[in-house]
């Protein structure tokens, strides 16, 4: 039986996350989902070295070899974080990847609505999936799959890069883990300690063509535009060449590369 809201305020003796490790698993996030209502654990972390169905944003798959990048879910329990307000919780994710990453090497970015850039190509994936209930968020499933050390890439995903080719040498996968693991905790804290503007701040900091005019493309097609903000609810709000505001949710634009 689930109580909550399991934390009102966080503490000193805020408990660290559990982490699983699995070998193999059709989804880490289909494994929370079926595991979640049995878990009140302050943070969750399940990690497997292959998915046989790794999911991606909507009908994608997400490719992964076997044990050479990182693939994990991220289950919490953000109760305190309004509905409304639900990508927040993207942003302290994204952003928690962002400052790891940023130790490795320059040039990360991160492209609405979540993913990791590096320079114009895709380091790594987010898929996020919030159940609502009673007007909170019980559960958020924040999945991750970051490409760190494969080196070549066989599906369709447009620009799929990894670590291992940024950097030319293969990565500790394990420290990687747990850096991102302490990430994930420090955002998640300044959500609960109520940090919306700092977090939305940073995020907008981190933001790929945050600066200038780019292509995109809508239902209409092709405009120049550049970014104005991202609303508390997640819509990309662009300004085109006429002055002329567009808002959009997540699939209704891309980002001409
Ligand atoms: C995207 O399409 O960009 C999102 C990809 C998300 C992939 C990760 S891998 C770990 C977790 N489990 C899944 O099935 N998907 C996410």
């Amino acid at each position: 039986m689930i109580k909550w809201p399991f934390r009102k305020k966080t503490t000193a003796e805020t408990p660290s996350a559990t982490i699983i490790r699995l070998d193999e698993i059709d989804s880490t996030n289909n494994y929370l989902h079926l595991h979640a209502p049995q878990t009140e654990a302050w943070m969750t972390v399940v990690t497997a070295e292959f998915q046989t169905s790794g999911r991606g944003q909507g009908t994608h798959t997400w490719e992964s070899k076997p044990a050479e990048n990182l693939l994990f879910s991220v289950l919490t329990h953000p109760v305190m974080v309004p509905v409304r307000s639900q990508f927040l919780l993207s942003e302290a994710g994204a952003l928690a990847l962002k400052e790891v990453l940023d130790g490795y090497t320059d040039g990360i970015t991160l492209k609405w609505p979540n993913d990791v850039y590096w320079n114009d190509r895709k380091l790594s994936g987010t898929l996020i999936e919030t159940s609502i209930g009673g007007g909170h968020i019980k559960n958020c499933i924040f999945g991750i799959g970051l490409n760190v050390n494969q080196r070549t890439f066989e599906s369709d995903a447009p620009n799929p890069v990894s670590l291992a080719q940024i950097l030319g040498h293969d990565i500790d996968r394990e420290l990687l883990l747990k850096q991102i693991v302490a990430a994930f905790e420090k955002y998640y804290r300044m959500l609960e300690n109520g940090q919306y503007n700092a977090i939305s701040a940073l995020y907008h900091e981190a933001l790929y063509r945050r600066k200038g005019a780019y292509t995109y493309e809508d239902g209409d097609g092709r405009f120049e535009a550049t970014i104005v903000e991202v609303g508390d609810d997640g819509l990309l709000v662009l300004r085109d060449g006429d002055g002329r505001f567009r808002e959009y949710e997540f699939r209704e634009v891309k980002f001409v590369l």
